[in-house]
């Protein structure tokens, strides 16, 4: 589905990302773990065209996706979260939902799409998209709240329901569950593996070891820019290099 070759990035000289190859396979879960500043947020953002690899190619579906704007590359259907949460405050949850349909939608503003009257009947059938999605993340009666008022783990949950809104290729999830509970965190980790079950596929960013090891299919390591690792959960969570590089340091700082 996802093929990465030997993507690089530096930032004012400084390597964030050396030669990273991996694949992410249809219909599974990915995980990419690795210690703060590893490059794993670097990494999503080259993916999403949100910034340029320096070097390497980014196969989605067998065509080059690297070099291409991130509209582009969203139309083509990656999608994505954000570590630091990126919805509209002032609009609703619906309308937050909304916008990951715009990508796919003829028109490619959102209030071109509210306003004019000959848009009508497209709006009512995005509409309904948007509830669906809203459904699936149990936020069905929030829906015209305004996203403001949300409590932070459903702001967490209109940004993964805009992002699979639209029925995307690929959805990009970095730390879906940064600073949420562990309810909280457990309810995302159903819900993402109903995700996977609907037939979804997707690369997961996250910190949460215990999520990672419990949903993922296949796990990649990153250190210091580097992939120095991937395999089944079982197999990363014995690997030396990765106990040393990782979870030595989370157990350091436990
Ligand atoms: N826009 C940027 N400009 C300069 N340096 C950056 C930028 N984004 C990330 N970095 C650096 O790249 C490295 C990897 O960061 P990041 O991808 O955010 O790591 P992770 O998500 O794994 O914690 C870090 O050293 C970080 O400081
Ligand atoms: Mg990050």
């Amino acid at each position: 589905m996802l093929k990465l070759n030997n993507i690089s990035k530096r930032f004012g000289g400084l390597p964030a990302l050396s030669e990273v190859t991996f694949y992410v396979t249809k219909g599974k879960i990915t995980a990419l773990i690795g210690p703060n500043g590893a490059g794993k947020s670097t990494l999503i953002n080259c993916i999403s065209g949100i910034i340029p690899a320096d070097q390497g190619s980014i196969l989605f579906e067998e065509k080059e996706i690297s070099g291409l704007q991130a509209h582009e590359i969203a139309r083509r259907g990656v999608a994505r979260t954000f570590q630091n949460l990126r919805v509209l405050p002032r609009l609703s949850v619906l309308e937050n939902v909304l916008c990951g349909l715009t990508v796919k939608s003829d028109h490619s503003f959102l209030k071109a799409m509210l306003r004019l009257p000959a848009l009508r009947h497209q709006e009512r059938f995005l509409r309904l998209k948007a509830m669906e999605s809203l459904d699936l993340f149990g936020l069905t009666k929030k829906a015209d709240w305004p996203m403001a008022a949300l409590p932070y783990g459903d702001k967490k949950k209109v940004e993964m329901a805009r992002a699979f809104v639209a029925n995307p290729g690929i959805v990009l999830l970095d730390e879906p569950v940064a600073g949420l509970n562990s309810e909280e965190t457990a309810r995302i980790g159903v819900l993402v593996k109903q995700m996977r079950t609907a037939g979804h596929t997707m690369l997961l960013v996250e910190h949460d070891m215990e999520l990672v090891m419990d949903i993922s299919d296949h796990v990649v390591v990153l250190d210091s820019g580097r992939c120095i690792a991937q395999g089944t959960p079982e197999e990363i969570r014995h690997n030396p290099l990765v106990l040393e590089a990782y979870l030595g340091k989370i157990g350091a700082a436990a």
